[in-house]
């Protein structure tokens, strides 16, 4: 189906072309000398000492949880309100995910109260989610992991240039994890990034990435090195240059598309704030965010009414998300004990509305237009 207002929109234009009809040229199109340029490019957009390409962001999760050395039995807390890769990553250590309940339905991000009181003495480690890139409280969050000695992982899938309290996020927990899939801020289809400021832990990343190998074949090929060794049990976790000559575009373009976002989500909060049935998650939040969705939650409301709005939105031809459903609920996970009422409430009844730079502010008058007819016939 098409929508006449959908979810979201890439951006690419003649730059992102020609990046790859470049790359193609150069006749290298394995992890290569673009790779390297995207890593050094995104640390310093982050004002972070190391950067890795890497296949996905699941992947990049894995890859923290095996630096941290998270093995079998250890558990590591977790939001339920996410994708799922950031709790299956968990399971690849064979650890165990310990679900925290989010703040409330203004504040959709992990508690630090409920992280406290989930510590057990098998615990070790901490992923925070950055909710569609709003900050977590990473001051509380912090001084739990110090009083316990936990490390933590930023899952900031949805958080690249976000800032808090003066500096990027995915620059507080031991490491952190972005995604490149198509629908992020920063899209080349596939793809992710490993970010540390600790040198072990990105030298140790670089072998895991490459089966473990010392060499790869681009400098094998240049014939800076002619043998190589297996030092760990690695992965194909690498990301191609074909992919990163466009996240290299996508990186120059950040900035200001996420200007337009901010815009977008002003207008937003200035058509729904009146709405006495909605509740606008972060909407007093003020520092800079990458507005990756644009999530509202329905008050005093239910699954089924939630989707029946989103119907009469598609009917009207706006595309609409959910995220995410509790991943806590999910089958395979049905067996850990947990009582999460504000995620379980959020996962129900958010609706998530059209973002990116390209919406119109006709569209989001009209996006709300439509919200306040369907929600004032009762739905
Ligand atoms: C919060 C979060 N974590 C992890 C992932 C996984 O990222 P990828 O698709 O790059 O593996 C996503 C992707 O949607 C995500 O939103």
């Amino acid at each position: 189906m098409s929508y006449k207002i959908p979810l979201f929109d890439l951006n690419y234009g003649e730059e992102e072309e020609k990046a790859v009809i470049d790359t193609l040229r150069s006749k290298w199109i394995s992890t290569g000398p673009r790779c390297d340029e995207f890593e050094k490019l995104f640390a310093e957009s982050l004002d972070a000492k190391y950067a890795l390409t890497v296949s996905n962001c699941t992947v990049s999760l894995h890859l923290a949880l095996r630096l941290l050395g998270i093995k079998d039995d250890d558990e590591v807390i977790v939001p339920s309100l996410t994708f799922v890769a950031s709790v299956n990553a968990i399971k690849y250590v064979n650890a165990k995910p310990v679900f925290c309940d989010i703040q409330s339905y203004e504040d959709i991000n992990i508690s630090p109260e409920a992280i406290e009181q989930a510590i057990t003495p098998k615990t070790k480690a901490i992923i925070v989610v950055h909710f569609g890139g709003f900050p977590c409280d990473m001051e509380k969050i912090m001084g739990i992991a110090q009083k316990h000695n936990l490390k933590i992982i930023e899952d900031a899938c949805h958080g690249p240039l976000s800032e808090y309290q003066g500096k990027k996020l995915g620059t507080f927990g031991d490491i952190s994890c972005f995604s490149f899939f198509s629908n992020k801020n920063l899209s080349t289809g596939e793809g992710g990034m490993l970010v540390t400021n600790n040198e072990e832990y990105y030298n140790k990343a670089k072998l895991l990435r490459s089966h473990g190998m010392t060499s790869l074949s681009f400098e094998r090929s240049k014939g800076h090195t002619t043998v190589y060794d297996v030092l760990e049990f690695g992965y194909n976790y690498r990301l191609d240059d074909i992919r990163a000559s466009i996240g290299i575009v996508q990186l120059k373009k950040l900035k200001s598309d996420l200007d337009k976002r901010a815009l977008l989500r002003e207008k937003y909060i200035e058509c729904l704030e009146n709405i006495e049935q909605i509740i606008i998650p972060f909407k007093n939040h003020s520092a800079f965010v990458s507005n990756y969705i644009f999530p509202i939650v329905l008050k005093d409301s239910t699954a089924e009414k939630r989707d029946l709005l989103r119907a009469k939105l598609q009917e009207d031809g706006i595309q609409t998300s959910i995220h995410y459903p509790a991943a806590h609920r999910f089958s395979i996970y049905k067996d850990l004990q947990c009582n999460l009422p504000n995620t379980e409430y959020v996962a129900d009844n958010e609706i998530t509305l059209p973002m990116f730079g390209k919406v119109t502010v006709g569209e989001i008058e009209y996006i709300v237009a439509s919200i306040k007819k369907h929600i004032q016939n009762k739905i």
